[in-house]
């Protein structure tokens, strides 16, 4: 089992989406957290939870091998949670290279790191669902082959693959999260539909939806990805060298997630069917069975998260 406490933990990405509310876990479980950050953002989660004078910040592109090894060194980090990426796929469509870059790169710095720093105990990698690429109409079990089409799957199964071959050949512990779509307080990447439906609420602009709105995914509460994240870590020294889907039971179209906004806050979403993302897979949800044997599950849905979220950002827009 990993000791939080006390431990000296590597959040990259810490001050992004997924990373503040992970950081927040970590510092109130009394872990010594250091976040590489590359911008800050005042109204951003990690901020308006003053994260920032919890936690040593760094300010470091995980791209740039000698600032990372010298961070982990130097902060005699004991495990990392690598977090760090280009995490859109519409940004990635529009510029493969530096997602590509950033999503690989990064995470072989990390590795290499880790793997000639052996202080470190473990590394736990965000992957995702898109690493497995386009599987037909059915629930992707972990075993299921990484096969992205486009650059950022590709950059995920790309990143995942790494991992996991650290992890064959070095026995560098690794473990590797494959998360559904994450909604939450705190998500200020706009061109995601829960963010976009917010801002769209708040301001009354059009929501513009990229596919024909029926594309499926499971969408998963941060709260619910935090815990994931935890429990991996309680159980790390069973499960180096795998793999865990996180999925959940709101497995819904986009506009099913409109409609059921729409009807929890009574409001009317104006929208858009763009209709332009041919390059994205149709239906997306995770069998995750095997990480609820280690005993985690979903305890959040749309029904008990969305009026928290819609307070969260109408404080942000104000
Ligand atoms: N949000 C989701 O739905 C979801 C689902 C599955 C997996 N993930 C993965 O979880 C991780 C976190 O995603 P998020 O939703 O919090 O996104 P986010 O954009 O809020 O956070 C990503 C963070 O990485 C940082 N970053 C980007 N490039 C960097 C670089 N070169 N050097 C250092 N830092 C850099 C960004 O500044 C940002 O703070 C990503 O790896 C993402 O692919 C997210």
């Amino acid at each position: 089992m990993m000791n939080l406490k006390n431990s000296n933990i590597l959040v990259t990405g810490g001050t992004g989406f997924v990373g503040s509310h992970l950081v927040e876990e970590l510092v109130g479980q009394d872990a010594n957290v250091v976040t590489t950050f590359l911008t800050t953002n005042p109204l951003s989660y990690f901020f308006t939870q003053k994260l920032n004078k919890k936690v040593s910040m760094a300010h470091i592109d995980v791209c740039d091998f000698d600032a990372v090894f010298d961070l982990i060194t130097k902060s005699r980090i004991d495990y990392i949670f690598h977090l760090a990426a280009q995490p859109l796929v519409e940004t990635a469509f529009y510029n493969p290279k530096q997602t590509l870059y950033t999503n690989i790169i990064g995470i072989i710095n990390v590795l290499e790191s880790a793997r000639l720093f052996p202080k470190v105990m473990g590394v736990i990698v965000a992957s995702s669902d898109k690493a497995y690429g386009k599987l037909q109409n059915k629930k992707y079990l972990e075993t299921d082959p990484l096969k992205g089409n486009h650059p950022y799957e590709v950059s995920k199964s790309s990143a995942d693959l790494i991992a996991y071959s650290y992890y064959k050949t070095y026995n560098l512990p690794v473990v590797i999260t494959r998360f559904g779509n994450i909604y939450g307080e705190g998500d200020l990447n706009f061109s995601r539909i829960i963010p976009g439906i917010m801002k769209s609420l708040i301001t009354h602009e059009a929501l513009e939806i990229r596919s024909n709105g029926k594309y499926i995914r499971d969408y998963l509460y941060v709260k619910d990805v935090v815990n994931g994240y935890i429990l991996l870590a309680q159980h790390f020294e069973k499960i180096k060298g795998e793999a865990f889907n996180f999925g959940s039971t709101d497995t819904l179209s986009v506009l099913e997630v409109i409609k059921l906004f729409e009807k929890k806050l009574n409001k009317k979403i104006s929208f858009k069917v763009l209709n332009t993302a041919k390059n994205e897979i149709p239906y997306q949800s995770l069998n995750y069975s095997k990480i609820m044997r280690l005993g985690w599950k979903p305890k959040h849905t749309f029904n008990s998260t969305i009026l928290n979220i819609y307070k969260w950002y109408k404080k942000y827009y104000s």
